[in-house]
């Protein structure tokens, strides 16, 4: 495994990407909506930087892969609060295909929020299929898969405090 974003690193694009909410929603009251489970970390660390009147929910969204290769998409949006004419903003842990951001704005879309905008910690380079771009971006990271910070290898590696690319040996 090696370190590809450190703590610090870390820590002041999150602050970066705060000033940025600050400034552009300014006192206006927001709705975050973290996309399960790799955000965790993301969410908790933004929204103690955020100064807006908050609410947050979260919405699960699984692919049934094995590893690192996606499978079928579900999402499940029972643990969310209303949204119907509330500023939401979506915040995910990366934007890999951005196929499961795109379904999950999709399915909000439909229960009438006021606006709604995108935040991800990584973007992935050059692996994008779809329309859709987040409007907010920590990092740009090369194609290589990735854990800690809230982002798994099978479910293991979350509760790193930094990023790391995992190496085909510690895959295998
Ligand atoms: P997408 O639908 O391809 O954009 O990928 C979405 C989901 O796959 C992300 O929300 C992550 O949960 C997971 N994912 C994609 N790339 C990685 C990675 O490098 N490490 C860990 N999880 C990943
Ligand atoms: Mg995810």
């Amino acid at each position: 495994m090696k370190t590809l974003l450190s703590e610090t690193r870390i820590r002041s694009a999150v602050e970066s990407l705060a000033r940025q909410l600050n400034e552009d929603y300014q006192r206006r009251p927001l709705t975050i909506i973290a996309v399960m489970t790799g955000s965790i970390v993301f969410m908790a660390d933004l929204i103690r930087l955020l100064h807006m009147p908050l609410r947050v929910g979260v919405v699960q969204a699984s692919s049934y892969k094995a590893g690192t290769v996606r499978g079928k998409l579900t999402i499940n949006a029972e643990m969310m609060p209303d949204i119907r004419e509330h500023d939401v903003l979506l915040v995910d842990d990366i934007f890999d295909t951005g196929h499961t951001l795109t379904e999950v704005v999709r399915l909000m879309q439909e229960l009438g929020p006021t606006s709604i905008r995108t935040a991800v910690l990584l973007h992935k380079q050059g692996k994008q299929e779809v329309a859709l771009r987040p409007d907010y971006v920590a990092f740009e990271i090369p194609d290589e898969f990735v854990v800690g910070y809230g982002l798994d290898y099978q479910d293991e590696y979350r509760n790193l405090g930094y990023i790391a690319t995992l190496e085909p040996s510690d895959i295998a």
